[in-house]
């Protein structure tokens, strides 16, 4: 159309991330998109910053006092968004190495002054109250970014691995990690009363299900089902857990990588376990780099260098009980007691990563009693093989096992405990029917990007927090 007026080929649209990833000059018309995150206005010139959230680095946009669209500009105000035309040139200013010369700008969505992203600097609390706006801020859109990098990288590992993608469900009548942390779901009106058994019970057979149903807790229990079939898979979704914990590391619902495999015992587990992390941070330098140094600088000044060490070294590993040896001959006052067949709390995870080992370590064999009912026994009776992956800030990154393959021990283990057989007759077959070693561990998608940003708080890596008392946006 432009062209039949005379006026050459139509502008080509780009988002910053292509402009910046080129990394030159154009000799063709360039149409961008995006918010303003400042202006400065002048009679001659003004200044527009412009970002689109496709790269960490924002547009420069110059505009010349004798454009026939300048006056559009009274309207522009941070937080708009904006259409702009011109071309690509290198820039004689400092800070960035291109910007725009703009040929036609043009105000789309108005942003009045009560725009709250208005001032430099706001603090991460006040951010979770505008959750809906904060993916336009420096720091929430650089920590998204990452999360996506992250997820693709994780597809991208698995794949190169041989494991299949397995969409576990999240609607389900059991409680994997046996903690009875669990969310419930019914279709019952609850205003109404509700149908009761002879004892008085709820009777649940009258339920949407015909029987009790929660969120998920873990997709690990189908995972072992594929894998005994596939050879190998892996799970990423949402998982969800009804703790009343108000910690800087909990949600009650986040994100778990579950990979699992046939034929595959506890060291052949923590093998891949180190190999994944690794490549989860090669992966976030190579792609997200500026948004590494920039989050790493504000919130965490060591965390690159560390991070680059943890790529050459070996995580080391030790038993439980050599870490209670640890934990106990440390001259630290802990809050909680450190005994056998107590659980490792954040606090001792902490001391073991960040002041004695100063590296990420995994744990391995810990008493059975503090464990999941499907762990493998270990020949001693008291402990199971059990993997925990703990790293410096964050504590326990990843939780893992080699699975209880032997029919009896796992039904006399599920006894003890208490649980029904005949909830778990199909889990029981997989041990019937062609058992074999197998092992799995879950990752916090959330507490993986706490370690690789340097950000302090879980509430600040997932898109929009759920946890005891909130459930806003
Ligand atoms: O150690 P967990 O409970 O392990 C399981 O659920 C196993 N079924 C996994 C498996 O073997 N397939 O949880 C695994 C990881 C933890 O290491 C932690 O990173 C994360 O999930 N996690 C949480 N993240 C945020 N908020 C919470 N409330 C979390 N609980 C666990």
């Amino acid at each position: 159309m432009r062209e039949e007026q005379g006026l050459g080929p139509d502008p080509k649209r780009m988002r910053l991330a292509e402009i910046f990833s080129s990394n030159k000059s154009t000799d063709f018309e360039v149409l961008v998109k995006g918010w303003v995150r400042s202006i400065r206005r002048g009679k001659k010139w003004s200044f527009v910053v412009l970002s689109d959230g496709s790269s960490f680095g924002d547009l420069q946009v110059v505009v010349d006092g004798g454009l026939a669209t300048y006056d559009r500009l009274k309207e522009a105000s941070v937080g708009a968004s904006m259409s702009v035309r011109g071309k690509i040139v290198e820039s004689p200013g400092k800070g960035q190495s291109l910007e725009m010369q703009a040929l036609e700008v043009e105000v789309i969505g108005l942003a009045d002054e009560s725009y709250p992203l208005q001032k430099k600097g706001h603090s991460l609390e006040f951010l979770r109250e505008k959750a809906h706006l904060r993916p336009r801020t420096k720091t929430l859109s650089a920590v998204f970014r990452l999360r996506h990098t992250f997820s693709l990288a994780t597809h991208r590992f698995f794949h190169a691995k041989g494991l299949y993608l397995l969409h576990s469900p999240v609607i389900t009548g059991l409680d994997c990690e046996g903690a009875g942390e669990m969310f419930r779901v019914t279709a019952w009106d609850l205003e109404n009363p509700l149908p009761r058994d002879e004892k008085g019970a709820l009777d649940f057979s009258k339920d949407y299900f015909g029987s009790a149903a929660y969120l998920t807790v873990s997709g690990q229990l189908s995972a072992e089902c594929f894998a005994q079939g596939l050879g190998g898979c892996y799970t990423m979704g949402p998982t969800f857990r009804s703790e009343n914990s108000q910690t800087a590391r909990h949600l009650a619902e986040f994100w778990m990588i579950e990979p699992e495999l046939a034929f595959c015992d506890l060291e052949e587990l923590a093998d891949l376990a180190e190999d994944y992390l690794k490549e989860m941070i090669r992966s976030s330098f190579e792609e997200c780099e500026e948004e590494l140094n920039f989050l790493h600088g504000r919130y965490a000044p060591d965390l690159t260098d560390e991070l680059k060490k943890m790529l050459d070294a070996q995580v080391r590993r030790i038993s439980y009980a050599e870490a209670l040896d640890i934990l106990k001959k440390s001259k630290e006052s802990f809050e909680f007691p450190v005994a056998w067949g107590k659980d490792l709390q954040t606090e001792h995870e902490r001391f073991l990563t960040e002041k004695h080992f100063k590296a990420p370590v995994i744990v391995v064999d810990y008493p059975k009693e503090i464990k999941a009912f499907y762990m493998k026994q270990n020949d001693d009776g008291r402990t199971v093989r059990a993997m925990d992956f703990l790293v410096p800030g964050v504590g326990e990154l990843m939780g893992g096992s080699q699975r209880e393959d032997d029919l009896d021990k796992l039904r006399a283990r599920m006894e003890e405990l208490g649980m029904k057989a005949q909830d778990y007759g199909w889990y029981l077959e997989l041990r019937r029917f062609g058992t074999t070693p197998h092992s799995g561990f879950g990752l916090g998608l959330e507490r993986a990007l706490m370690y690789l940003s340097g950000m302090g708080n879980i509430r600040d890596v997932i898109p929009f927090p759920r946890f005891p008392g909130h459930v806003g946006f």
